[in-house]
């Protein structure tokens, strides 16, 4: 169980996350929406810790992980994996070898300095291309490939750190609508059969809705709402959004490369 204490973070007078308290049980698949600048990516890297609370407490399972330092920091950030948006792969690099990136962080020096991997390392590596249908473009430099798949590559990476939890800052943003189906069933695969926690950013309200039992909404650094899709009624959206009767906002629900036709929210018709 991951849970979040009053949880808040200033950068100078601007309060990205506010107050910020919520229990997440191992093995849920969490949505979180909300308004560009609302804080949903300052809350993600907070819980990995890339970035510090100003006020208030993580703990896992009981465990206060908010102070940690040195190896034991190095490993909770292995615990919860990050993927980004920007896919953050080394592009000179070959695939196998980003995805063989993911295990850096549990490597003594000297086997990160010359790019030694076990055997053991290489065949989880390869285990983790094939089940998201990578293993033939093992080779290839990562700058080959299309978005959504070095989008899966990137999942594979993090998978090498064999998470208990995935942290997905907006995954599929950069994606035409197959790649991001593509990719959130991968996530989705990933929550369902390993029981890894998966929480993710998701700049469309249909993303979330369909690929979540849980969604969390956030406005102005709060969290305004927690619950499940089809309790996110009109008055709730207009919380998260804004007036949804201004073009702006309706904008920023709608804006996706990766809204497939023909699954507009009813409010948005
Ligand atoms: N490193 C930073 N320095 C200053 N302000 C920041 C920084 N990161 C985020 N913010 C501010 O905090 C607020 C929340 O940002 P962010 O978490 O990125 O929101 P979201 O991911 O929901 O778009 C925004 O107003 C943003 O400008
Ligand atoms: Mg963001």
């Amino acid at each position: 169980m991951l849970e979040l204490e009053h949880l808040s973070r200033r950068f100078g007078d601007k309060t990205a996350v506010a107050d910020a308290s919520l229990t997440i049980a191992h093995g849920e698949m969490v949505g979180i929406i909300g308004r560009s600048g609302a804080g949903k990516s300052t809350l993600l890297r907070l819980i990995n810790r890339l970035i510090e609370p100003s006020a208030g407490r993580i703990l896992s399972d009981g465990r206060d992980v908010t102070g940690l330092r040195g190896a034991e920091l190095r490993a909770w950030r292995a615990r919860t994996a990050m993927i980004f948006q920007q896919f953050n792969l080394v592009n000179r690099l070959d695939v196998l070898t980003n995805v063989l990136c993911g295990r850096l962080n549990q490597m003594p020096t000297t086997r990160v300095l010359f790019k030694i991997f076990t055997p053991a390392e290489r065949a989880l590596a390869i285990r983790a291309l094939d089940r998201l249908g990578l293993a033939d473009v093992a080779m290839n430099r990562a700058d080959a490939l299309s978005g959504g798949q070095q989008q899966r590559v990137a999942i594979a990476r993090a998978l090498m750190q064999e998470p208990s939890v995935m942290l997905a800052d907006e995954p599929i943003a950069s994606l035409d609508p197959i790649n991001a189906k593509v990719v959130m069933d991968a996530l989705l695969d990933i929550n369902q059969r390993d029981g890894i926690t998966v929480l993710t950013n998701l700049h469309t309200l249909d993303t979330a809705r369909t690929y979540c039992r849980r969604i969390i909404g956030m406005a102005a650094g709060r969290v305004v709402f927690d619950g499940k899709p089809e309790e996110l009624t009109e008055s709730v959206l207009h919380t998260i959004y804004g007036d949804a009767g201004d073009g702006a906002v309706l904008d920023e629900r709608m804006t996706s490369t990766s809204l497939p036709m023909g699954i507009i929210p009813a409010m948005a018709r």
